[in-house]
């Protein structure tokens, strides 16, 4: 089980526990009010929902190579899929976002 924190200006938006693998950060920011933009619905083309991942990167599994997980690289909130059967902290940053 993961803690997600979204959040914007240096500021903490949300501090979501018990999330399980396999969730979208889109989809996570989408079922806690957050309002990500995703005019392709989650399918990767739109590339609205960009947001920057500041910690806890090693536990986002992107689909493809063209997706990175680095601190502080973009990669799209749709792609990114919480994985592994491990516990940990991922802190989003959407300041890049289209909200
Ligand atoms: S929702 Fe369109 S790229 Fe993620």
């Amino acid at each position: 089980m993961y803690t997600v924190v979204f959040k914007n200006n240096q500021h903490s938006l949300k501090t979501i526990p018990g999330i399980r693998p396999g969730t979208s950060l889109l989809e996570l920011a989408l079922s806690q009010d957050i309002d990500l933009t995703s005019l392709c619905g989650g399918n990767g083309t739109c590339k609205c929902c960009i947001v920057n991942i500041e910690q806890g990167g090693e536990f986002i599994a992107p689909p493809t190579l063209e997706f990175t997980t680095s601190p502080g690289e973009p990669v799209f909130a749709c792609q990114s899929l919480l994985s592994g059967n491990s516990s940990g902290t991922i802190v989003v940053n959407i300041d890049i976002a289209q909200i």
